[in-house]
């Protein structure tokens, strides 16, 4: 059932053109260019009417909410605030009206996240869902439904369930965006094209990210290291941290680069690894200088650009390039050869990558 391969986490990271696909499937529609979500009760004039938005999510999940945060502003600038569902629960919200809240979770079954849906809806906010499993708890507990559909996902850490998620929430900001008129057709048409290519975009990649395996010699060794990036890079590399320290046991911080000087600068010593993803070309040159400032006390520096970039190969010690789509999609594709890292280095520490230790695929409990 791993399907010729060794792990059930390299499986489903091959899966991720796949499960793009099924995320996506019936939900764009082709003669209109436009968005439809068929699971959805939300109409466009309760679309509209949304003034702000709340996310509430645990682990892997809430990184893909710190995504979708970006994107839903961006696209349809109503606020969005993302909150751990561990802390929403307890922190007494604020939940003005006019409020959706969104929880995000893969099993459908984690406590805190269940929790933190009955604080909000306690609270008057309309509650929507973002999982992968059809009839589960939080499925039940939310009005509108959106599925990721990415398929049963049996490794611990998770890899298509976070990348669907994005997929999910790119299709949900550019149907609030259709509905609120925030949005124009000619930059819909693009956006729905480009997310469209995702999928052959990263099959071509995974192809090519065979050297990967030999990148992760250079960090099995260290035990702690660095992410950094800006903007929509700051939640990949939350992502990509959290992935790294579940499966390979090396403690690792993301840290937004601009923030670095403020106290975590002094941890970078000969040869820690820094990985810095710049793939934001509006950011770059920032993200550039504090590469350059880790650079000068002696880290060593893996940096995630997009091809054709000329500029972090002259600072950066190794370069891994992802392809070219819209910013706003450009985590999707990012994600992918951290996961492939964070696998190897595990891999080569000889640790059991599919049931890392004291971890459960699935929290029920608090
Ligand atoms: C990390 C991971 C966990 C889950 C978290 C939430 O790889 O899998 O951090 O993301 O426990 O789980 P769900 O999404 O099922 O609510």
């Amino acid at each position: 059932e791993k399907n010729g391969f060794d792990t059930f986490m390299l499986k489903e990271i091959h899966e991720q053109p796949r499960a793009y696909r099924d995320t996506m499937r019936g939900r764009i529609d082709e003669a209109n260019q436009s968005v439809v979500l068929p699971g959805m009760h939300l109409t466009d004039e309760q679309a509209r009417d949304v003034r702000h938005i709340q996310m509430v999510a645990c682990g892997t999940a809430y990184h893909a909410a710190l995504v979708g945060k970006t994107v839903i502003e961006r696209l349809t600038r109503i606020p969005v605030e993302v909150d751990l569902a561990s802390e929403y629960r307890y922190r007494m919200p604020v939940v003005p009206d006019h409020t959706l809240v969104i929880a995000v979770s893969q099993s459908g079954e984690t406590a805190d996240t269940l929790a933190a849906m009955k604080e909000a809806k306690e609270r008057g906010a309309r509650v929507m869902a973002i999982t992968n499993v059809v009839g589960s708890s939080v499925a039940r507990e939310a009005e509108d439904v959106l599925f990721t559909l990415a398929g049963p996902e049996i490794a611990v850490a998770s890899t298509k369930a976070y990348t669907s998620q994005l997929i999910a929430f790119y299709l949900l900001a550019l149907r609030m965006a259709e509905a609120r008129g925030t949005i124009d057709k000619v930059m819909l048409v693009e956006m729905l094209a480009l997310l469209e290519r995702l999928p052959v975009q990263v099959e071509e990649m995974l192809q090519r990210l065979q050297p990967i395996e030999q990148l992760a010699h250079q960090i099995t060794r260290h035990e702690h290291l660095f992410f950094i990036g800006r903007g929509l890079d700051y939640s990949v590399a939350m992502e990509a941290s959290l992935k790294l320290k579940e499966i390979s046991y090396i403690h690792s911080e993301a840290y937004a680069a601009g923030e670095l000087k403020h106290g975590s600068l002094a941890l970078i010593e000969e040869g820690t690894p820094v990985i810095a993803l710049a793939t934001d070309e509006r950011l770059l040159e920032k993200t550039i200088s504090n590469i350059k400032e880790v650079k000068a006390r002696g880290a060593y520096v893996i940096g995630i650009a997009l091809e054709g970039n000329m500029e972090l190969a002259k600072t950066a010690d190794h370069v891994i390039y992802v392809p070219h789509t819209h910013a706003l999609l450009t985590p999707a594709v990012a994600v992918i050869p951290l996961q492939l890292l964070a696998y190897y280095t595990a891999t080569l520490r000889g640790n059991d990558v599919d049931k890392p230790r004291n971890l459960a695929k699935s929290v029920t409990v608090e």
